[in-house]
């Protein structure tokens, strides 16, 4: 009988994975391998001296051999007699999952943004001055995310440093914590231009970085600032007024979503439902209002 895997377990792994999926790592290089092997076989005229028992010199792949695994290669190349001799294959794009995993397990911030790089992923890159990665203490227990750098954040390289992060900054010293307590971070890191909304593949490509940042810090309470952080964390496309101040989980994290400061620079009547927001988050992580005393 199978060893049981326990509940706990299978658990951990299913979420492990769904992580590496949400990273958009993906299928095995093997699986590719498999794939790239059968359309070749529809394609392809035998090579001279190969007749249909030649056995495919799958150790000859060139293929990097830590990239393969074996049983995935066997499978295939069993699934492919009679047949020819498979053609020189182009290495697939990106890590194995198994690279990939493996870098995730000792992740950190500096490695997150060394491999952000001077990125040219997606297009904002085009218009960007400065990449914003995130600010603030890599062990908070409180990180914001917004939504994409505007103009100033894009000149000084740094999230919330415009009219908006003003009043972030406010409302975080009325917590009575200061900048340098929190992480404040963005869905993508390179300004939209005139600083609209960002679009689905720009999220996309860049969400993974701020999904591994947010893993690193691994905070008690993650701040949503918007619909694009939250609906981009929450995979939802539910209106953020739906889910306003209600305690979520992502990862293990609690998460609250509340209005971003740009709106409430345009409807100061928010602010007061942003407070409630935030002395439920002051309430979690035991912190008293700025001149409260005991
Ligand atoms: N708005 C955001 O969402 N992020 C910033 O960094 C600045 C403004």
């Amino acid at each position: 009988m199978p060893a049981q895997i326990p509940e706990s377990l299978q658990k951990k792994v299913a979420d492990r994975l769904a992580f590496y999926h949400d990273l958009g790592i993906g299928p095995f290089y093997g699986d590719r391998h498999s794939e790239a092997v059968f359309q070749q076989e529809q394609s392809v005229e035998p090579a001279a001296g190969m007749s249909a028992s030649t056995p495919i010199p799958h150790e000859e792949s060139p293929l990097p051999k830590t990239l393969l695994r074996k049983s995935d290669f066997q499978k295939a190349a069993a699934a492919a007699q009679p047949k020819i001799a498979p053609l020189p294959l182009p290495a697939a794009p990106g890590p194995s999952l198994f690279d990939a995993a493996d870098k995730i397990v000792d992740d950190t911030l500096l490695r997150i943004r060394e491999d952000i790089g001077e990125c040219t992923r997606c297009k904002l890159h085009k218009h960007r001055h400065t990449i914003v990665f995130g600010d603030g203490n890599p062990k908070a227990e409180l990180v914001f995310v917004g939504e994409g750098p505007g103009a100033d954040e894009d000149a000084q390289g740094l999230p919330f440093v415009g009219r908006a992060g003003k009043l972030l900054t406010q409302m975080i010293e009325a917590m009575g914590l200061q900048r340098k307590d929190v992480y404040i971070c963005n869905v993508v890191k390179c300004r939209p231009p005139e600083n609209r909304t960002p679009e689905d593949d720009e999220i996309s490509t860049c969400s993974p970085f701020l999904l591994r940042q947010l893993e690193v810090i691994a905070p008690k309470v993650i701040v949503c600032l918007g619909a694009v952080a939250a609906k981009t964390l929450l995979k939802t496309n539910r209106g953020v007024s739906q889910f306003r101040g209600q305690w979520l989980d992502y990862r293990g994290s609690k998460l609250i979503a509340t209005y971003h400061p740009a709106y409430l620079l345009r409807n100061p009547s928010a602010k007061s439902e942003v407070w409630k927001d935030l002395q439920k988050v002051m309430a979690a992580l035991g912190l008293r209002a700025k001149g409260k005393s005991a």
